[in-house]
């Protein structure tokens, strides 16, 4: 008999019921910038290995975030889903996690004011010409100046962008991909124009709650008539500090946001967890949110968004481990995406499934591209000197998260 509790082992049924899951163990996307960086418009390569051997029978994976464009991308050896090159790149990737079974989703990028001219080759785009100003664009070594003042979308621009959007999904299935994440969250131009500290329009795409959630919910829609709401993800940090996301009414606008997308029939809402910050380890992003904080005046919790989205299914991500991973299952969450267990343990599923303990992830080898790539990446030789479970202070490690 199936118990009445879902665990993260019990089978799930994504949203629209064609994709049916095996268990609700999560690849999160991490980009890894691994791909050729000789062209702006680098095709994936050597990924077939470390995606095929993260992919278990019905389980799902999201690839790492995607550029829909060559105006959407922001770092080097980032494999894009816009041109033929890349579509053809991904194919042999796409069919190596279909051969163990696994389900796969592509993340659709957009990095919005988050980039260089000196990447995009051209201009960059924004809501607004709000530029980032707490740092230096510089990426491995490229274009150390601050960032730029971004150009500001004009609606019908913003509208063209939407369609890179529809084209990246429709190249993306023709890849083999089972579907598309949306990525809306982390700074980036969804979240560039949610943020009211970074969205300063006045027209439909500004001023309001329902404006500044307006060019998301219409490239859902888009996204959703070209390839089929049971294809399509997204995901949103409705606590995401991280680019300088400091809009007010939080809780109010990621609300009014999921109540929107509970009708389309979505095959999930991915959304972060507030203990979770791109550069600010646990304790200190919860300091962050703290009684000086107008956050606070918030519920800490995905509970609002998981009511909002009423029965579309909800994926949590954001420092989930062994001992978390059933917490909530059911009740506040469907699915748990893992990212930096992921990172270090090819075979996370079944360490997870049989109590085994973990790899841990070396921070250095987070982000490519480096001389000796596959190294923190299919490669692992601190296994020769360290167990699993052992906390490993890699050499030049500086994030704290
Ligand atoms: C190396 C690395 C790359 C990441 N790349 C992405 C990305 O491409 N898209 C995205 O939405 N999140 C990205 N993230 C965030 C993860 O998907 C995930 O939300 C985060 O790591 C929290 O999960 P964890 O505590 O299990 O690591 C990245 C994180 C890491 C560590």
């Amino acid at each position: 008999m199936p118990s009445a509790q879902p665990d993260i082992w019990t089978p799930f049924t994504l949203g629209g019921g064609t994709i049916q899951l095996k268990h609700r163990v999560v690849m999160a996307p991490l980009t890894r910038n691994l791909s050729p960086v000789t062209s702006l418009t680098s095709r994936p390569c050597s990924m077939c290995q470390y995606y095929s051997e993260r992919a278990t029978d019905g389980g799902l994976l999201i690839s790492e975030a995607t550029p829909v464009s060559i105006e959407a991308s922001g770092m080097p050896g980032v494999p894009g889903t816009f041109t033929d090159e890349q579509l053809e790149g991904w194919k042999p990737i796409t069919a190596a996690v279909r051969a163990k079974g696994g389900v796969f989703f592509a993340q659709l990028w957009h990095q919005g004011r988050n980039t260089s001219s000196a990447l995009t080759g051209g201009r960059i785009v924004s809501s607004s010409t709000v530029p980032i100003t707490d740092a230096q664009f510089g990426w491995r070594g490229l274009d150390p100046r601050p960032f730029e003042a971004p150009h500001a979308l004009t609606v019908e621009e913003a509208q063209a962008t939407q369609q890179d959007f529809v084209r990246a999904a429709e190249r993306a299935l023709e890849a083999g991909f089972d579907g598309v994440e949306l990525h809306a969250a982390n700074g980036y131009l969804f979240d560039q124009f949610q943020h009211s500290n970074i969205n300063q329009r006045t027209d439909i795409y500004g001023g309001s709650i329902k404006n500044r959630n307006r060019f998301t919910l219409e490239t859902v829609d888009q996204v959703v008539a070209a390839v089929g709401a049971d294809r399509v993800g997204i995901r949103l940090a409705p606590f995401g500090m991280f680019n300088q996301a400091r809009g007010e009414d939080r809780q109010a606008q990621w609300t009014m946001l999921c109540e929107a997308l509970a009708g389309k029939g979505l095959a999930y809402v991915h959304l972060i967890e507030p203990r979770f910050d791109e550069l600010q380890s646990e304790a200190e992003k919860l300091a962050n949110l703290d009684a000086n904080n107008p956050l606070t005046a918030l519920d800490l919790s995905l509970r609002p968004y998981r009511e909002a989205l009423g029965s579309t299914p909800v994926i949590a991500a954001g420092n989930y481990n062994a001992a978390n991973m059933n917490d909530g299952i059911g009740a506040e969450h469907d699915l748990v995406a893992f990212g930096r267990y992921f990172c270090s343990n090819e075979d996370l599923v079944e360490r997870l499934r049989s109590g085994l303990p973990l790899w841990h992830y070396n921070r250095t080898r987070f982000y490519g591209p480096f001389p000796d790539n596959e190294i923190g990446y299919t490669v692992h030789p601190e296994r020769k000197t360290h167990k699993p479970g052992e906390r490993i202070q890699f050499e030049g490690e500086s994030l704290s998260f």
